[in-house]
């Protein structure tokens, strides 16, 4: 069973395997030489955070990579020191550590053994290793972790807030004031160390005397509040001084306040702080301050009003010079309160950080004049003019606007963003529904002002200002990209512009939907983080970016979202409570820690949630009656209509039967789970989840299966899809027979486009190229008329949409920047034509299979990936018959390459040039 997870399981490409005459094998005779540098390491990193403070995990995993010029190279030993100080560790002392030399190559994910860690521990690292001929390498540069606070005892501080209003203006009043708090306080001894430790619900802004700390925004990092609150550590040893000292906090409303689920206006509370700045003064003593009732509060300042999908109104008259300094008069502040916990447990944050990534600037700004008329005594009479500018960033983003204005005091402009235009020029706002996506800025005096908002975010490539007094000019506005601060992992291009537009594309989606978690969207009053959007396409993203860190995160999401009963949420965090047990959108807990382990070779996901998955698998057997399970929310969403109007088709011979989809999932599942077990050593469960699965696949088989024609329920391209990537035909002929119909469909009914949606095309590519039809998952791919990636395309799209009929369809549900229909096409763009893979037996790409497959009309392609050992490369090119290949493989790992006449290598690290000659012209 489960044959398609073997990625070795691919057919000798009969279609292009006849083209081949001649292969010449000659990795040598183009042998780059280059000189032998020595080996070092590089990329320390810690629970794959770079230097991360105040950690929750006392067994941290350490991984460094290795850089060397020489071929082959292998670690052969790695010596580990850890240190309590900076000192101790120049001094070459482990005092919290020595590994001594270990005879291993490992040199991703070695757990921490030294002394016991306590709360607020600071280790710092280094490691040195020994190559192939046992030459030592010099130690590393210094890495660092910390502690945080481990046990509630540690934590002196309260929670407080301002409990208030209690009943809102309006029901659907989202937008609160935020709310600005301050505490004063002295150092009067020399400081050695300070280190806050923050959770503000639902985000805050930390500020030491007048001035922002770090650069994170939007934290902290989304979670289950009502089973754990995440909290950030700084380092604020430089900000603070000696004698008077203020702490300043803003809070915002984030998704605590204003969850938004749809139509309702429930909330998890108001705003919140819980802090602790610790003090280690020089002397050896101990200091603190804490929120609590001493702190003042207000709700006066500048930030009149937010909320993450409404937008900010900032009002520059009523900014408070110096509240956050020492000396400030907060006399009309009032006293904070001491509220309730803002969740049962603090966690310590163990993602990276989301942040402005970059900045871009408009394309156009164009000018409209609306004339404003009224009926004056019979006649219309012009009353007054208003300008309109709109600016196009040129790409839809995720973020917000930089303005710089000038203007009196009191003038306010407002920023309003969509992602379209409508025919008339102005925006096209329906498809955000309730999000009202507006920023306002009311100027403080005449001169130059600057205006960015804090504790928004909106998805845009158009943004419409009015209310300015003079004509702006194009660079008033900075297009401010954000998301979290996830290390770039790979770039994949090669001839076919239509495919590299695409790319672009799938790169701007994934990149606009990083919010602390997955989400859905970036624009509509929706942005929640769906799990069936991310089942396979998640494998994706690791090529793009390190998303290792941040999907164990959102595992732990799952996990706390997981009711009593096992039922697990189809929205993680649940901020919208769904929990409609369809089997394939829950199935992505499953698939992504084992995703998790082929990309980055960490078993620590599939350890951790493997008791709940197990419950998760053991409550859905419930639904199942003899072998088949029933329910199924979503179908295969978004499968394209025919009519360019409807959002889902009524069309029956274009859907695929919701037990199909269930009892395909939930043979894969099974599968997983027997892998989990088998991984795990826990041989009496593997049995077991292999017996069911067997049983599983052959109801299903007797149930969906015509073996006639090897075509399942109605034939559709998901159904196909479906049962040849879970390996669910009952053998080989049936599997051609199924790949038949499969290419027929494909070839007849949808004359060479994809047919599926949400559902198949997490499969659909990959089931193609496997069974030796590559050039038909080419030309599905590069297609410009709908439906396809193209066409979106080819209508103007910079990111992915959420409907293959996004331009013309129903903006009730219509989003311009959706991942969740990019399926298995990044994993393929990579894997197939870029030709990088895991090799699932020595995951992480510790082995890597290198085999890139030309197809269609593609001269050449080139991918890189930043694997945890270092970076692959591939880019290859065929021309006048011959074929040549150019491979980078890091040190410390080993590849072997498929050539396209299928003739293989294995080779260690190193730079490597193959060629061979090819019968057809190119
Ligand atoms: C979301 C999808 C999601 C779906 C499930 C939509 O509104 O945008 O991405 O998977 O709902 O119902």
């Amino acid at each position: 069973m489960m044959t398609a997870m073997n990625p070795l399981h691919r057919l000798p490409l009969p279609s292009i395997a006849g083209l081949l005459v001649l292969v010449v094998f000659c990795n040598s005779c183009a042998h780059v030489q280059r000189l032998s540098q020595p080996t070092t390491t590089v990329e320390l990193r810690c629970d794959d955070l770079a230097n991360p403070l105040g950690i929750d995990d006392t067994q941290p995993r350490l991984s460094w990579k290795i850089q060397s010029t020489a071929r082959d190279e292998r670690q052969t030993a790695y010596r580990l020191l850890v240190a309590s100080t900076a000192d101790a560790l120049a001094r070459d002392s482990g005092d919290l550590w020595d590994s001594g030399e270990v005879k291993s190559d490992q040199s991703i994910l070695v757990a921490y053994a030294g002394q016991p860690l306590l709360s607020f521990s600071r280790c710092f690292w280094k490691v040195q290793v020994w190559d192939k001929d046992g030459n030592q390498s010099p130690w590393s540069e210094t890495a660092r972790w910390s502690i945080g606070l481990l046990h509630s005892s540690d934590w002196q501080a309260k929670w407080i807030g301002l409990d208030g209003p209690k009943k809102r203006a309006k029901p659907d009043d989202r937008r609160l004031p935020s709310r600005y708090l301050r505490k004063e306080f002295n150092l009067e001894k020399p400081l050695q160390r300070a280190t806050v430790s923050i959770c503000g619900l639902g985000i805050f802004e930390l500020q030491l005397n007048g001035g922002k700390i770090g650069d994170h925004v939007l934290e902290p990092a989304l979670s289950e509040y009502d089973k754990r609150a995440f909290y950030e550590t700084f380092d604020v040893t430089p900000q603070l001084r000696s004698g008077a000292n203020a702490i300043g906090v803003i809070l915002g409303n984030g998704r605590f306040f204003g969850p938004r689920p749809p139509g309702g206006t429930t909330t998890f509370g108001y705003p919140k702080l819980f802090l602790q700045l610790d003090i280690d003064y020089a002397d050896g003593t101990k200091g603190q301050v804490v929120s609590d009732e001493s702190w003042k509060i207000t709700t006066n300042g500048p930030i009149c009003a937010n909320n993450e999908y409404d937008g900010e109104e900032y009002d520059a008259t009523r900014e408070m010079k110096g509240w956050s300094e020492a000396g400030f008069d907060d006399s009309a502040w009032q006293s904070a309160q001491i509220v309730s916990p803002g969740s049962p447990h603090l966690a310590a944050q163990m993602i990276p950080p989301m942040k402005v990534i970059e900045t871009i600037h408009p394309v156009s700004m164009i000018h409209h004049t609306n004339y404003i008329y009224d009926l004056q005594g019979g006649h219309l009479e012009h009353i007054t003019t208003n300008d309109i500018y709109i600016y196009d960033m040129g790409q839809n983003i995720v973020g917000w606007c930089r303005l710089t204005a000038d203007g009196p005091t009191g003038v306010t402009i407002t920023l309003r963003y969509a992602e379209t235009l409508a025919a008339d020029g102005s925006l096209y706002t329906k498809n955000l529904r309730t999000a009202k996506a507006t920023d306002t800025y009311t100027m403080r005096h005449s001169g130059e002002e600057t205006f960015e908002p804090t504790f928004i975010y909106h998805g845009f490539r158009y943004v419409e200002v009015t209310g300015y007094l003079v004509e702006p000019t194009i660079s008033n506005l900075v297009g401010c990209v954000v998301h979290d601060d996830l290390p770039s992992t790979g770039e994949f291009s090669c001839s076919n512009p239509t495919l590299n537009q695409i790319a672009h594309n799938i790169y701007w989606g994934t990149r606009g939907n990083y919010r602390s978690m997955p989400t859905d969207c970036p624009q509509r009053d929706e942005r929640q983080g769906w799990t069936g959007d991310r089942s396979e396409e998640s494998k994706g993203e690791s090529f793009l970016f390190d998303v290792s860190a941040f999907y164990s995160k959102w595992l732990q999401d799952l996990h706390d979202g997981q009711r009593d009963s096992g039922s697990l949420p189809d929205v993680a965090p649940a901020f919208w409570t769904v929990y409609r047990n369809g089997v394939s959108w829950a199935s992505t807990y499953l698939i992504l820690s084992h995703a998790l382990y082929d990309q980055y070779g960490d078993l620590r996901p599939i350890q951790a949630h493997y008791d709940s998955a197990k419950k998760w698998i053991d409550y859905i057997t419930r639904f199942m009656t003899n072998g088949i399970i029933a329910t199924n929310t979503y179908g295969d969403w978004c499968v394209p209509p025919a009519s360019p109007l409807e959002i889902h088709s009524k069309d029956p011979a274009r859907n695929t039967a919701g037990a199909l989809i269930s009892t395909a999932y939930f043979y894969r599942d099974l599968g997983l789970m027997a892998r989990s077990a088998k991984l795990l050593g826990k041989s009496a469960d593997e049995r077991r989840f292999k017996k069911m699965a067997s049983a599983v696949k052959e109801a299903f088989n007797h149930r969906f299966l015509n073996s006639e024609t090897g075509r399942y329920s109605n034939g559709t391209q998901t159904s196909s899809a479906l049962a040849l990537g879970d390996g669910l035909s009952p053998n080989n002929d049936e599997e051609q027979k199924t790949f038949n119909q499969l290419v027929n469909h494909i070839e007849t009914t949808t004359d060479g486009h994809i047919g599926t949606g949400v559902i198949g095309c997490q499969w659909l590519m990959r089931d193609l190229s496997n069974h030796g039809r590559i050039d038909l998952a080419y030309r599905i791919a590069t297609q410009t008329t709908y439906p396809s990636w193209g066409y979106m395309a080819q209508k103007g799209a910079t990111t992915i949409w959420e409907l293959w009929n996004g331009d013309t369809a129903d903006p009730a549900m219509n989003s311009g920047n959706h991942v969740m229909l990019i399926g298995d096409l990044n994993i393929w763009l990579f894997e197939y034509l870029g030709g990088i893979r895991p090799d699932p037996s020595a995951p992480g790409f510790k082995k890597i299979i290198i085999q890139p497959e030309p197809c269609g009309d593609l001269t050449w392609a080139k991918a890189t990936h930043e694997s945890p050992y270092g970076t692959i490369a591939t880019d290859w090119k065929r021309a006048n018959g011959q074929f040549t290949l150019n491979v980078d493989i890091p040190a410390n790992s080993s590849a072997i390459v498929i050539l396209p006449s299928g003739a293989t290598r294995h080779i260690g690290s190193g730079h490597y040039e193959f060629n061979e000659q090819t019968k057809n012209a190119q």
